[in-house]
């Protein structure tokens, strides 16, 4: 049986329970963070806790009183002591609401104290699918003007992520006024007339903790990155396409639409990335 951390208490999962007043179920009034942990070694922890703490304060949620970096750090690693995760890869979530109270849209009563979730698992790198590549589809990116904060309002990822599924592909490459902009879990890449590009950090996109260690990489690896959307136009261009996330790592992407990105095989710099990152992560 799993272990979870719920405001402040470790339980087995199936006696964790919400109230049906926590705005988290009512209006997807939270954020989240999915982290990695490798052999029991939390990874870019520091860079996660300080994405949420910047989501948090843009959406007017404290935890000063619960929950600080050392705090999480402790709770993310007794989660995967409780589990027996030490020794392999796992995810760590991590879910924070703005708690339970009577339903109103303005935010309730300042005493309401957050709800704070927490659970690991093992993680399962999909080897073969990371080295012959995936498949994706373009999706219009129906998303709302804040997607840099990682909100737990997920529908529109849902419903274009479903629709990638139907069809056997990976991840949905989400377009907005004719530009791509990310997967709908993860950020995107592409190589074009031989340029690796990125969407630029904005609100239309989210900060990706795997996006900043691919600079990283990149820079020690002499690889430069644009940061300039790829337009839809020159998506039938593409010498190569990846995604990059907690748990796409570097993805390569092989197929979009049906037809072939580039000669249909993961492309060299995704390649290196993907080593690179690897290595930098400790599973390679
Ligand atoms: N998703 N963009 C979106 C919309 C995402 O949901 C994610 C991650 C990323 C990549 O960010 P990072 O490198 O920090 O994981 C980009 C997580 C894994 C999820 O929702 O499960």
């Amino acid at each position: 049986v799993s272990r979870v951390y719920l405001n402040g208490e470790f339980l087995a999962r199936e006696d964790a329970r919400l109230s049906i007043d926590d705005r988290g179920f009512l209006f997807g009034d939270g954020v989240y963070e999915v982290s990695r942990a490798v052999r029991g070694r939390l990874f870019e922890d520091d860079a996660h806790w300080d994405r949420l703490s910047r989501g948090l304060r843009e959406i007017a949620i404290s935890v000063a009183d619960q929950l600080d970096a050392h705090r999480l750090r402790e709770i993310s690693l007794r989660l995967l002591d409780e589990n027996d995760l030490t020794g392999t890869d796992a995810t760590i979530y991590l879910q924070i609401t703005r708690g339970a109270a009577l339903r109103t849209h303005w935010f309730p009563p300042a005493q309401t104290a957050p709800t704070i979730f927490a659970s690991a698992r093992a993680f399962e790198i999909p080897r073969t699918l990371r080295e012959t590549g995936a498949s994706a589809i373009t999706h219009p990116d129906v998303r709302w003007l804040r997607c840099d904060i990682k909100s737990v309002n997920l529908l529109p990822n849902v419903l274009a992520k479903q629709r990638a599924h139907e069809v056997g592909a990976f991840e949905a490459v989400l377009i907005r006024d004719g530009t791509v902009t990310e997967g709908a879990s993860a950020n995107l890449f592409g190589v074009v007339d031989g340029e690796l590009r990125t969407h630029p950090l904005s609100n239309h996109i989210l900060p990706g903790i795997t996006r900043k260690v691919l600079f990283e990489l990149a820079e020690e690896l002499e690889i430069p990155i644009v940061e300039r959307p790829i337009r839809a136009e020159e998506l039938p261009r593409l010498q190569e396409l990846f995604a990059t996330g907690t748990t796409t790592d570097v993805q390569p992407l092989v197929a979009l639409d049906g037809r072939p990105v580039g000669d249909g095989r993961p492309g060299p710099i995704g390649i290196k990335l993907r080593k690179a990152l690897e290595i930098r992560m400790g599973t390679g």
